[in-house]
């Protein structure tokens, strides 16, 4: 059986981490596309991470390149192209430029790749993984946006600090838009099964869930140029993970809704079962009369970019 080949569109910060990450997952052969001039840059990271998988004892083969005819039959493709934030923007500033990008970089994937599985992680996420799935036409079930797994990452890693429990153990979800109004689902968090009302006060959570909110700016602010890298290149990494080794991880990611949570015709954070039929379900439950509030606001606002791109 030949192995699994992972195409990564884009090899900044994030596309390069997702090789890396992804290599010493030996989760299959990657192949970075990027701009002709950045070629030779992402041709040196392919071939500086072939050579610490020695080290793991891991066969990936890495390639770097700018011809989309690269990624031909790829099983899965990963798009992070396009600008990131820099401070005082937030991530709907970035919808003109990125679209254009996104454009292009679907009807390329059309082309080379039609059969692959699509991961979106380029901003404004819901507004962009809406973006390919027109542009493409691909299958609901072949289209997901990276989101709320990095959001309910950060929201895990808070937790955990502010409980001295380890993240290991903590449980929760963040729905909604990947902007300033996502939901973290704190009712529903937990560790080790304890629910998170007993172990912190309602104030704590509170400040963890606004935190959990800006969390991404928050890394904005502190770079000074650029967005987070590490983080959200392990959280895309865990979905390619999920589809190729058919795992059914309950992720929370942009799918596309078609009556779930109330929600119609749009991508958006839910929690999404990842196998090898890519997105194969989303898990619906009986939200409270806040939490709804909360996903009505939130999608009043991802439909708010989602129009601006006049798709
Ligand atoms: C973030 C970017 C990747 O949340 O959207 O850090």
């Amino acid at each position: 059986m030949p192995r699994t080949k992972i195409a990564l569109i884009g090899g900044g910060q994030v596309g390069g981490n997702i090789a890396l990450l992804a290599a010493q997952k030996e989760l299959g052969d990657i192949v970075i596309i990027d701009i002709p001039e950045a070629e030779n840059f992402i041709k040196g990271k392919a071939l500086d991470i072939s050579q610490l998988l020695p080290h793991d004892g891991f066969d990936s083969k890495l390639v770097g390149s700018s011809d989309f005819q690269e990624i031909k039959d790829s099983d899965v493709v990963v798009i992070t192209a396009g600008f990131p934030r820099q401070p005082g923007m937030n991530r709907e500033d970035l919808l003109s430029k990125n679209l254009s990008i996104m454009t292009n970089v679907a009807n390329q994937v059309k082309e080379h790749a039609p059969d692959a599985f699509v991961i979106v992680v380029s901003n404004p996420l819901d507004a962009m993984v809406y973006a390919f799935h027109k542009v493409s036409g691909f299958a609901k079930n072949k289209v997901v946006g990276m989101a709320g797994a990095l959001d309910s990452a950060r929201f895990r890693s808070f937790i955990a600090e502010e409980t001295n429990l380890s993240s290991q153990d903590v449980t929760c979800m963040v729905l909604g838009g990947h902007g300033d109004t996502m939901v973290p689902v704190s009712r529903l968090a937990n560790v080790g099964g304890v629910p998170l009302n007993a172990l912190l006060s309602e104030e704590k959570i509170s400040a963890i869930e606004e935190r959990t909110r800006f969390g991404g700016g928050e890394i904005v602010k502190l770079f000074g140029k650029g967005s987070a890298f590490y983080a959200p290149a392990q959280s895309a990494v865990e979905m390619v993970e999920s589809f190729v080794r058919d795992k059914k991880r309950v992720i929370p990611c942009a799918s596309l809704c078609e009556g779930e949570f109330d929600i119609n015709g749009y991508f958006i954070g839910v929690p999404t079962v990842i196998g090898s039929n890519g997105v194969e379900k989303i898990l619906t439950f009986e939200l409270n009369e806040e939490e709804k509030n909360a996903l009505e606001n939130t999608l009043s606002e991802v439909k708010k970019t989602v129009e601006e791109t006049g798709l």
